[in-house]
């Protein structure tokens, strides 16, 4: 790998007035400047730079808007109470990143450089890193390519750029329990596609469902295999995590779903905490039944957006039932807080998570 390369930043001339923090919500609001980098064919990437926030201008024909050759991820910086700036397992991000790349054919990037390339871009708008509780500033690195052709193929040159948000409290007023919907009328992936990939595809992917779960009154979607429509991949765009009895599950890395790094920081706690863990395939059958012999003790999704989002209601086929009379529970609720007072340099860092920009 060879070393990363020197990153130029020009200021932008018009900086934007910035929201009050108690009026933002998610991803609405964008900063000043941008991250972006290109890739030619030969040359690799190169020119990585911090420029002025501006539209990209795009030929009718360029590939990303046709054949979807496009990955992204997400991550946030925090302001701790000691007025530092931290961000969360950024290294893990960029790695993530790459995973991605290589499902979609899009040339591998230098994680440490993208690592640099959040710091970077973070350090250009630190001003925008919000202050009040429970407030990020969102940083969404995104991939894609540019080649202007209609063929399809892998393209030959794309650019990498990072784009940041900040972002309101996911919680306003305390953690607070959803209502799920299962759904075996559509998949979200199989094995072999794009599941564990984060990439645009998988988000078209789920809108109809949602639209779907959100008519029948319910928040998200429980996503079901695509093969046998049994056992549970993903919870809308989270990991799902549940407590049966004593044992925690989740369902495993196993080609189909999202290696989200909440998911993993979440089990290396529980771990820690000397909680009976199990990654394994789990069955809806199981669940529902669990639910109603009163052993289903607490069900949540895990993600950065939300961190966790507790399930209060869980509906199939049908039927609808309660967990832990929908209110949230004591397991997700001290997830939560030790995971965010990590965040927030409130609580020992004690897997290094945390990087200071
Ligand atoms: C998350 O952080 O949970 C997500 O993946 C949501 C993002 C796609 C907006």
């Amino acid at each position: 790998m060879t070393a990363p390369a020197q990153i130029s930043l020009t200021r932008t001339q018009n900086p934007a007035v910035k929201p009050a923090d108690a009026s933002l919500s998610f991803g609405k609001v964008l900063t000043d400047h941008m991250f972006i980098m290109n890739y030619t064919e030969g040359k690799g990437w190169h020119d990585p730079r911090v420029v002025p926030y501006a539209p990209l201008s795009m030929d009718p024909a360029t590939s990303v808007l046709h054949y979807g050759q496009a990955v992204f991820d997400g991550l946030k910086a925090y302001r701790g109470a000691d007025g530092a700036i931290r961000l969360f397992r950024a290294r893990r991000h960029a790695e993530r990143l790459n995973k991605s790349c290589r499902a979609l054919c899009i040339p591998e990037l230098d994680p440490e450089l993208v690592r640099q390339s959040f710091e970077a871009i973070v350090a250009a708008d630190h001003d925008w890193v919000p202050h009040a509780p429970g407030t990020s500033l969102y940083i969404r690195p995104t991939v894609i390519a540019t080649d202007v052709m209609l063929g399809v193929h892998p393209a030959h040159s794309y650019i990498y750029f990072v784009i940041c948000s900040p972002v309101g409290a996911y919680y306003k007023e305390g953690v607070k329990p959803v209502r799920i919907l299962a759904t075996d009328n559509h998949v979200r992936a199989v094995q072999g596609g794009l599941g564990e990939a984060k990439t645009a595809a998988n988000y078209a992917a789920s809108l109809s469902a949602q639209q779907e779960a959100e008519r029948a009154g319910y928040t998200q979607v429980l996503w079901l295999d695509g093969v046998e429509r049994k056992w549970i991949d993903e919870v809308g765009t989270m990991n799902i995590m549940m407590q049966i009895g004593d044992e925690v599950i989740t369902p495993p890395l196993a080609g189909t779903i999202l290696d989200g790094v909440t998911r993993n920081s979440i089990l290396t706690l529980l771990r820690d905490w000397g909680v009976n863990v199990s990654e394994r395939r789990v069955s809806i059958d199981e669940v529902m039944q669990a639910g109603r012999d009163g052993t289903l003790k607490e069900m949540w999704g895990t993600g950065t957006a939300a961190v966790v989002s507790p399930v209060g209601q869980l509906g199939y086929k049908g039927e609808v039932i309660s967990i832990g009379n929908g209110q949230t529970g004591a397991l997700t609720q001290k997830l939560y807080d030790a995971i965010v007072g990590i965040q927030y340099g409130r609580a020992e860092d004690k897997h290094g998570w945390m990087s200071e920009v």
